[in-house]
């Protein structure tokens, strides 16, 4: 099976997707021409495409050209890591079922937020990680994986374990799948 891992940003849940599963992932894709994961990509000689959404006629259009992509790379598993666009129609239906996503949230809890880990650490909530099956919702499909953590005061303690149990989980969800 051939992966997928669609990143906006930093790209750190790809790293340790990445360093586990290199001949899995096909390619990384990004919606910013810019984006540090980009370069992670470059420097693990894994292949990468960004195209921008203001580059298309409009989103069904952006999402038919990632649709030919991953179709051309035989991707049957798209792994979203810090995606921040919704994926809507053109893409569901291509790859129902087929598309996973990650949040830095116990789910339901905080759900849709994009700044989870800041708001359930200013309610001194404690939260977790969940990886889910992406739906027509956000944040709402089927759970595959969760676990919790709890409040540290400390917020970049906070985050690192947000982060350290996200590069744990991904990977072994994903370790699933690839078997
Ligand atoms: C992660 O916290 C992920 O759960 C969320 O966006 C963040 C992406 O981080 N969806 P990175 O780009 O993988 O470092």
């Amino acid at each position: 099976m051939r992966i997928a891992v669609f990143a906006s940003g930093n790209g750190s849940n790809f790293q340790a997707i990445a360093t586990q599963f290199k001949t899995a992932v096909a390619l990384v894709f990004s919606d910013h021409h810019d984006a540090y994961v980009l370069k992670r990509a470059a420097h693990l000689g894994i292949k990468s495409v960004s195209i921008e959404l203001k580059d298309c006629q409009n989103k069904e259009d952006y999402e038919r050209k990632i649709v030919t992509l991953c179709e051309e790379n035989e991707v049957s598993l798209i792994v979203l890591a810090g995606y921040m666009k919704i994926i809507s129609k053109t893409l569901l239906d291509a790859y129902k079922g087929r598309i996973i996503n990650i949040h830095p949230s116990y789910l339901p809890d905080f759900a849709g937020s994009p700044h989870a880990i800041e708001e359930s650490h200013a309610r001194q909530h404690g939260c977790g990680v969940t990886v889910h099956f992406v739906d027509e919702g956000v944040d709402t499909g089927e759970i595959i994986a969760q676990e919790r953590l709890a409040y540290l005061p400390d917020l970049c303690a906070y985050e690192k374990s947000v982060h350290d149990l996200e590069h744990r989980l991904y990977p072994e969800v994903i370790g699933r799948f690839l078997k």
